[in-house]
């Protein structure tokens, strides 16, 4: 087994690298990890194309900050390379996981040597989420969320199997980057056949989530192309498809007093009073309790439940 350790005491430092996460837009939506690698920075890399300028307010006003906007791989590289001591964040819109393009310089951090880490960020996928107001995973309506985009300039990157018509024959919970300016070619696809959305299932654009001009419109599959177009917006928006935009949802098993885990046991006959499950863990988490109460912080390790 290879066991890796990056920067495993998550403290950050000088000749840091730090992937920083900027969240999607809004800037008290960085991570309180974020702002803090921000603050000790000497020099910030970030993108003016997708994330708004008051993210560097969290930056100290002696930091360098380049902007990646203009810049090409290997501009970014020569910072690296240039300042080896220096504490340096580059920030990436939303989670740096997602369409990031950090890996090839994670990769250049390995081939040099060179400390880096990674800090989580609010997707655009969680505000868009959260600006419809509604879960991704709905019991007996969608239990997975596929994230994709279209192949576009770049279709040579696109694996031959992922196709968002693909992903449209298993009806899942889809949320669609990067494919804004293609309205028509991602209606088609949606509509492919053998896709499990119909013209009426439910759509939603989502532009620049979370900004003060966040911007939603609710649709339908079969009227997408159309409303996606009527907003004349083609980059920082999410299309989001699938079943999980509407109606009521089915009760879960998680919170049911009639079903048991290893935290609570099923409620009385008659009753729908929770009742923690014996062990002293149990009790700790299961009872309510003012904060100076809690001995230890009180993780969420709940079981895995079916729905
Ligand atoms: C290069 S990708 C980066 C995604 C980012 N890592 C994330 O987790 O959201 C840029 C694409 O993400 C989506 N995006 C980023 N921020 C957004 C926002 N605030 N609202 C809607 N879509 C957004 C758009 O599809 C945009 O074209």
């Amino acid at each position: 087994m290879d066991t890796i350790l990056v920067n495993p005491a998550g403290t950050g430092g000088q000749g840091l690298i730090s992937f920083v996460g900027a969240g999607p837009g809004a800037a008290d939506l960085l991570t309180l990890r974020g702002a803090s690698r921000l603050g000790a920075a000497d020099i910030v890399v970030w993108a003016s194309s997708l994330v708004p300028a008051d993210l560097l307010d969290h930056a100290q006003p002696g930091a360098t900050i380049h902007d990646s906007a203009g810049m090409t791989l290997e501009d970014v590289l020569a910072v690296y390379e240039d300042h080896p001591g220096a504490a340096i964040v580059r920030l990436h819109s939303g989670d740096p996981s997602l369409y990031g393009a950090i890996q090839e310089q994670i990769d250049w951090c390995h081939d040099h040597d060179r400390p880096f880490e990674i800090v989580p960020g609010v997707s655009s996928l969680s505000a868009a989420a959260a600006a419809v107001g509604r879960e991704l995973t709905i019991p007996t309506v969608s239990q997975s969320v596929v994230v994709t985009r279209l192949a576009n300039r770049t279709s040579a990157s696109m694996p031959a199997a992922e196709s968002v018509a693909a992903y449209a024959a298993t009806g899942c919970s889809l949320a669609v980057f990067l494919s804004a300016a293609r309205p028509h070619a991602l209606a088609a696809a949606l509509l492919a056949p053998g896709s499990r959305y119909t013209a009426e299932t439910p759509a939603a654009v989502v532009v620049r989530a979370s900004w003060s001009d966040e911007v939603v419109v609710r649709t339908t599959v079969g009227h997408l192309a159309a409303d996606l177009e009527a907003t004349g917006a083609t980059t920082t928006v999410l299309v989001l498809v699938g079943p999980f935009l509407e109606g009521a949802a089915p009760r879960s098993h998680l919170y049911s007093p009639t079903f048991a885990h290893s935290f609570r046991k099923r409620s009385a006959p008659g009753t729908t009073a929770g009742r923690p499950a014996a062990g002293k863990a149990a009790r700790r988490r299961g009872a309510t309790r003012t904060r100076r109460d809690l001995a230890t912080p009180g993780e969420s390790d709940l079981p895995t439940l079916p729905g």
